[in-house]
């Protein structure tokens, strides 16, 4: 296992702890989540859904309201030397940090929180101890890969990526794994990759080259679960074709983490990753390299018609004229 923690350092410590998305189609999320991804139902009412993955008493949760998008990402600190040091360094940058009540704690399925407002708006949410809950686990998926790594990565679409990019490595200590260099709909982009512990990547920033563009209307573009077999892997895929959740990208295999993958676009708009056995980053010797396009195959367009292309070309464009929230010194 990687020891790479220096003194003073979060690296190894932090790893992605759940998801809050909100959106008003909740009937959509239940069958998306269980069905589909292959989840287990954790509790449903008319204001929330919750997802069971592992042990956590929840993962992912779908709360109503008409983002349509991610609105918080939880982040679970290994110990409280780890969360002091991380709301420590908040606090000196006069980035305002409140603690949760404990009605809002429950609702995470965590003992307490601690939030902020990270980069482009996300709320950010850090934790010492989930809420277990040792039953069985009920779920299409066999399993899914979480443990030390997190349960997954999140990739983010910037305007000002070496804001974001100093933010997490200020932060998290968070290291770079690698770069790659897409070309996509007749834009480069710059994606860079982002480890906190052993896993590849928790955090994707992706950039358009030259002119800084957003054509994602979501915070999130997309978020990765990892199930535990390429039997999962395919049989999620056939669930997700079979019940009509629209394939963004299809199978394929990624130049940098190596993990196979489909992409499918949630109730919401954003899309998920549904991957199985990306690398593990051995800290003895890993020098980045930067990648060429984001597949060594597959992954190909699918089910994107005219209006999604120039839904994103409006985008990109009337993102010139906004600005994108960053927390305070960055
Ligand atoms: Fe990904």
């Amino acid at each position: 296992m990687n020891e790479a923690r220096t003194p003073g350092s979060v690296f190894n410590a932090v790893q992605l702890g759940y998801l809050v998305i909100e959106s008003a189609r909740l009937d959509a999320w239940r069958q998306f989540g269980e069905e589909a991804l292959g989840m287990e139902l954790a509790q449903r009412d008319e204001r929330l859904l919750a997802f069971r993955m592992d042990d956590h008493q929840r993962r992912i949760m779908v709360q109503t309201g008409g983002a349509e998008d991610v609105v918080a990402i939880g982040w679970q600190l290994r110990d409280q030397a780890a969360l002091d040091t991380v709301l420590a360094r908040l606090r000196w940058r006069q980035i305002a940090v409140t603690p949760s009540t404990p009605e809002q704690a429950r609702a995470r399925g965590v003992a307490q929180f601690w939030q902020c407002t990270g980069p482009k708006g996300l709320q950010i949410e850090l934790f010492t101890n989930p809420l277990l809950n040792d039953a069985p686990l009920r779920m299409r998926t066999s399993a899914f890969v979480t443990g030390a790594a997190g349960m997954g990565h999140v990739a983010i679409t910037s305007r000002r990526p070496a804001a974001m990019l100093a933010f997490w490595n200020d932060i998290f200590d968070a290291r770079h794994s690698d770069d790659i260099e897409a070309h996509i709909s007749g834009l480069t982009l710059d994606i860079r990759f982002l480890r906190v512990n052993e896993r590849h990547h928790s955090i994707a920033v992706a950039c358009t080259r030259g002119r800084r563009m957003d054509p994602i209307r979501t915070r999130i573009q997309h978020f990765n679960v990892q199930a535990a077999t390429l039997d999962d892997l395919s049989a999620a895929y056939v669930r997700c074709r079979k019940l009509g959740f629209p394939i963004a990208l299809g199978m394929g295999q990624h130049t940098n983490d190596k993990e196979l993958s489909f992409y499918v676009r949630s109730p919401s708009g954003f899309e998920i990753e549904f991957g199985w056995q990306p690398i593990a980053v051995d800290e003895h010797g890993w020098q980045p390299a930067v990648h060429q396009g984001i597949s060594i195959w597959g992954h190909k367009p699918q089910q994107q018609t005219l209006g999604d292309k120039l839904g994103e070309l409006g985008r990109a464009l009337r993102s010139l004229l906004g600005t994108e929230f960053m927390p305070n010194g960055f």
